[in-house]
């Protein structure tokens, strides 16, 4: 038997808005910090994020180094988000992990963001094939592992749905982001507007329910749209999410990213889930946004297959997709 301790691993996220900064033992997570940038009106600024991100990683660093009395020789590698994302965003935060894997000589690993979503939701509900759910800001992936690859079999073919409350919400002249106010907002709905129900096969189009919703806000009430806007789209989530459980027989789904905090697609999905027999995990509200033990999660699993970069081949990759990155660690 092994007696190898578990490794100790820090995670940094850095993709967009959010400065994540965790440790993890094994799979433990000793420590979860993350701050997030709003914008003072519109959307995310990719500059102004990552100047952010530039100012807010040494303080979260000096923090995570005094509230575990970290001596961060005890380190084994430095996981960081490498894409997809905002390509100032990412450059600043691979900086930050470079110079730390430099200056403490230990390896680094390059995480693919969305994968992280996955593989924390994963390792902390213990599912270990499901089929995905992966809802959030920038993304809304149907996904499935096979052959050595995670396999995305739907997508947004425009805007994801994240994005989609946000623009909806700021229309309606929330602050960002829209999608947790327009939760609450819904919860008084009670007529459905007719918006469009677009679904394509496995894949969703969000663009043209919000510009249908945006059309109803001098005619009809906040409460109406935000309640509509919801039903139409999370029905095409759940809709494409049972095709996709009836075509690939998994026994397990799994509902990750921010998006998944939402009580009303986490029912809808649920109800999916009972009526095709297949187990419903759904990642917690404190994990399902962006954060740094995500990072080190799946950075854990490519330190045990030494799925490192050197500072040389570490560029970053605004647009890597889901489909694009070799997952070593799996073993079919
Ligand atoms: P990704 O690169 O994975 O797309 P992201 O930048 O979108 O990441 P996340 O933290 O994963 O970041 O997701 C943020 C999104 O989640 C925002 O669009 C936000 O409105 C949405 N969100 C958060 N909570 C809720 C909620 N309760 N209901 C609906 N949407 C929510
Ligand atoms: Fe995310």
């Amino acid at each position: 038997m092994s007696n190898q301790k578990p490794p100790i691993i820090l995670g940094i996220e850095g993709t967009a808005h959010t400065a994540g900064i965790a440790v993890i033992q094994g799979k433990n997570i000793l420590l979860n910090k993350a701050i997030t940038y709003t914008p003072s009106q519109g959307g995310i600024h990719p500059r102004e994020a990552s100047e952010f991100l530039g100012k807010t990683f040494p303080e979260l660093l000096k923090e995570v180094k005094s509230e575990l009395s970290l001596n961060f020789s005890m380190l084994d590698a430095i996981a960081f988000s490498r894409g997809p994302g905002l390509g100032p965003c990412l450059r600043t935060t691979a900086t930050v992990a470079r110079s730390l894997a430099l200056l403490l000589n230990i390896p680094l690993i390059g995480v693919n963001h969305c994968i992280a979503h996955v593989e924390l939701g994963k390792s902390l509900l213990q599912t270990c094939d499901p089929l995905v759910l992966y809802v959030s800001g920038g993304n809304t992936q149907l996904i499935t592992y096979l052959n050595e690859k995670y396999r995305v079999l739907g997508e947004t073919l425009d805007i994801a749905i994240g994005n989609a409350l946000d623009s909806l919400g700021r229309e309606l002249g929330l602050p960002h982001p829209g999608g947790p106010q327009i939760e609450q907002i819904a919860l008084k709905g009670e007529k459905l507007l007719n918006l469009p129900y677009v679904i394509k096969g496995m894949s969703f189009s969000f663009s043209g329910v919000v510009t249908a919703a945006k059309r109803f806000i001098k005619s009809h009430s906040i409460t109406d749209i935000c309640y509509s806007f919801q039903e139409f789209t999370f029905s095409a989530l759940a809709e494409a999410t049972e095709r996709a459980i009836a075509c690939t027989k998994k026994s397990s789904l799994l509902l990750t990213g921010g998006v998944a905090a939402n009580q009303r697609l986490q029912d809808m999905i649920k109800e999916v889930a009972l009526e095709q027999e297949v187990e419903c995990f759904v990642v917690p509200k404190n994990l399902s946004g962006d954060n740094g033990a995500m990072i080190a999660l799946a950075g854990l699993n490519m330190f045990q297959v030494k799925d490192f970069i050197t500072v040389d081949q570490s560029r970053v990759k605004p647009r890597w997709r889901t489909d694009q990155v070799d997952v070593s660690w799996i073993h079919s």
